[in-house]
């Protein structure tokens, strides 16, 4: 059992969970992640290790309350346990020097690119860091991110903070800075905002780097329920990834694949809302 230590709303349906897991703390790397279920029988939920801390043995992890079982462990209250934290899992991130790097998120995939951000900062890396939301309030982290950026922007998609449109605007204008071009991309969101980073740092010839979040169940390499097609290779997100060359990432795969099952989440959701 795994107890919860803190539970904080960062924004609408975003919680930051504070959970004691010492070994996992111990060993995890930026990039890769733990499969969450609540209890016995409950769904088993793949979350990004978004931060650890090895000496209070405790992983924090940013969780989505989107469907019926995330909804179900942000109810966890501190004092509270969580049946099963399996990890970690996954490849870690390749991190080393570029020199300067674009790190961009869209939404909650920005806790997906806070340790990303934190490790290259670390490795020494200049890092601009570009996180949008469909408004102010969906914007996350940036009193993390912002001290580990040399450049730190942010878009909305009403113009409620910073520049009005996608992160894709910010990051058009700094690939075509000979100055500031980043030698290579993180990118972390929705698969259309992934695809749209892919299409604009693929004319350029940079290297991107992204995180699938396909539906996943063991995690282990068993299932291939995570299966996305890489170039002409089929891969399993979880033991293969979660991270990617964003120029190989058939997007409009993983999209049909992520989509498959939103009647029955959708059935699922309405009788837990009764
Ligand atoms: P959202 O739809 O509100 O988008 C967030 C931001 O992404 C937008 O404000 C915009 O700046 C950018 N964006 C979206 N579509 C774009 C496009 N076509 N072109 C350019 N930029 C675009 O995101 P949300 O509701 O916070 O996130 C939900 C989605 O994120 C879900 O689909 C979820 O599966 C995905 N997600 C992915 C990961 C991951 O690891 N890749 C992690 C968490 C969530
Ligand atoms: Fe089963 Fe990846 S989740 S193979």
């Amino acid at each position: 059992m795994f107890e919860v230590l803190s539970n904080e709303v960062l924004a609408e349906n975003l919680h930051k969970m504070v959970v004691s897991a010492p070994r996992i703390a111990k060993a995890r790397k930026a990039g890769q992640f733990v499969i969450v279920r609540l209890a016995q029988g409950e769904e088993r939920i793949p979350l990004t290790i978004g931060d650890a801390d090895a000496a209070a043995g405790t992983i924090t992890l940013f969780i989505q309350a989107i469907g019926a079982s995330t909804r179900r462990i942000v109810q966890t209250q501190p004092g509270g346990f969580i049946r099963d934290v399996a990890g970690p899992l996954g490849k870690e991130t390749h991190i080393t020097n570029w020199g300067r790097v674009a790190c961009i998120g869209g939404g909650v995939g920005t806790a997906v690119l806070f340790p990303l951000v934190k490790a290259l900062h670390e490795a020494g890396n200049q890092i601009t860091t570009i996180i949008g939301g469909r408004s102010e309030r969906y914007i996350i982290l940036e009193n993390e991110l912002s001290p580990l950026s040399e450049e730190f922007l942010v878009t909305t998609e009403d113009g409620s903070r910073g520049f009005k449109g996608f992160v894709t605007g910010p990051l058009s204008e700094l690939l075509a800075d000979p100055e500031k071009a980043p030698k290579a991309v993180f990118a972390v969101g929705p698969v259309p905002m992934m695809k749209a980073v892919a299409n604009l740092t693929r004319e350029k010839g940079i290297e991107t780097i992204v995180s699938l979040n396909p539906i996943m169940i063991d995690g282990t390499g068993m299932c291939g329920g995570c299966r996305v097609q890489i170039g002409n290779e089929t891969k399993f997100a979880c033991v293969d990834g979660p991270e990617f060359d964003a120029h190989l990432v058939d997007f409009d795969g993983l999209s049909d694949r992520l989509t498959s099952y939103r009647k029955e989440e959708a059935t699922c959701l309405a009788a837990e809302c009764k």
